[in-house]
C-alpha cells in the first residue's frame, strides 16, 4: 500500500515538459533488440531474446504465448516498471532507457494505463478509492472532475452498488472489472493490458472487449493486450505470437 502511493507520487513532478500529442502515423511504442535475463543465483534466465515490435496510434495489438514465455515481463518492460538487459523502448516518442525513474512514473502516471494479470487492488481501500487512485496525482480542481469520471467509469463496468466494498469482497470478475476501471480513468493514451479477460467467461469476456474497443475509438486508445483466449485474436489489428524468447512469425 505505502508501496504503492510512493510510486503514484513519485509522478508528481512539476518540471516536466510534456510530450508531442500530434503523433499521427508515428509509434506510440517501438521496441528494439530487447532482451530480459532474470539472475536466479548464479544463474542467468534469458526471457527475452531479441524482441522488434511497435504500436501505432488506435491499433489494437494482442500478444500470445505459452506460459512463461515472457509476455508479462515484455509490458512490465514497456511500462516502465523495470529495466531491460538490453535494448531500446520508446513511448510516445520518448526512449525510457534515457529516463530516470520519476520521469518514467509521470510517463506512466499520465499516459498509460495498467491492468496486472493479478489486479494488485489495495485490499484496504473500497472499490471507489481503488479506482480513483490514479486520480490523486492531480490538483484538486481536477480531482473534483474526477469524481463524475470515476462514477461514469462505475456505470461502465456495471459495479454501481458496490463502489462502498473492499476488493475482498467482490468476485474474480468484479475485481479485474475494477482493475479496467482503474487502468482507464485517467485517460491514458495507451492500455497495457495483462489478460485483462482472464477471469471471465467468453461473454464478459467479449463485453470488456467491445467496451475497450469503443473507448479505443472514441479517444484514439492504442492497445497491447495479453491474451490466452484464441476467440478473441480475431479482434485484434495484430498478433504477436511469443515464443522462446522471440517474435515468431
Ligand atoms: N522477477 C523475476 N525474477 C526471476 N524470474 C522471473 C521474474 N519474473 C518472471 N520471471 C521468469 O521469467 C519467465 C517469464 O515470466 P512471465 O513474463 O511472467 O511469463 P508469461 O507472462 O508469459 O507467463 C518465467 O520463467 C518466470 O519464472
Ligand atoms: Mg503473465
Amino acid at each position: 500500500m505505502k508501496e504503492d502511493l510512493k510510486l503514484i507520487n513519485k509522478g508528481r513532478w512539476r518540471g516536466y515538459s510534456g510530450y508531442n500529442r500530434n503523433m499521427n502515423g508515428s509509434n506510440i511504442v517501438k521496441v528494439e533488440n530487447l532482451k530480459k535475463s532474470y539472475e536466479m543465483g548464479r544463474t542467468s534466465v534469458e526471457v527475452l531474446k531479441g524482441i522488434d515490435f511497435s504500436l501505432s496510434l488506435g491499433e489494437f495489438v494482442m500478444v500470445v504465448g505459452p506460459s512463461g514465455s515472457g509476455k508479462s515481463t515484455l509490458l512490465h518492460l514497456v511500462a516502465g516498471l523495470d529495466r531491460p538487459t538490453e535494448g531500446k523502448i520508446s513511448v510516445l516518442g520518448k526512449s525510457l532507457g534515457e529516463m530516470p525513474d520519476r520521469q518514467i512514473s509521470f510517463l506512466r502516471n499520465q499516459k498509460i494505463g495498467f491492468i496486472f494479470q493479478f489486479y494488485h487492488l489495495l485490499p484496504e481501500l473500497t472499490a471507489y478509492e481503488n479506482v480513483a487512485l490514479p486520480l490523486l496525482v492531480y490538483s484538486s480542481e481536477k480531482r473534483v472532475k474526477g469524481h463524475r469520471k470515476i462514477e461514469d467509469m462505475f456505470d461502465m463496468i456495471g459495479l454501481n452498488n458496490r463502489s462502498m466494498h473492499r476488493p475482498q469482497e467482490l468476485s474474480g470478475g468484479e475485481q479485474q472489472r475494477l482493475a479496467i476501471a482503474r487502468a482507464l480513468v485517467h485517460d491514458p493514451e495507451i492500455l497495457l493490458a495483462d489478460e485483462p479477460t482472464g477471469n471471465l467467461d467468453t461473454a464478459n469476456g467479449n463485453a470488456i472487449l467491445d467496451l475497450l474497443d469503443q473507448i479505443r475509438k472514441k479517444n484514439h486508445l492504442s492497445i497491447l493486450m495479453v491474451t490466452h483466449n484464441p476467440d478473441f485474436l480475431k479482434r485484434a489489428d495484430r498478433v504477436l505470437y511469443l515464443k522462446d524468447g522471440k517474435i515468431q512469425a
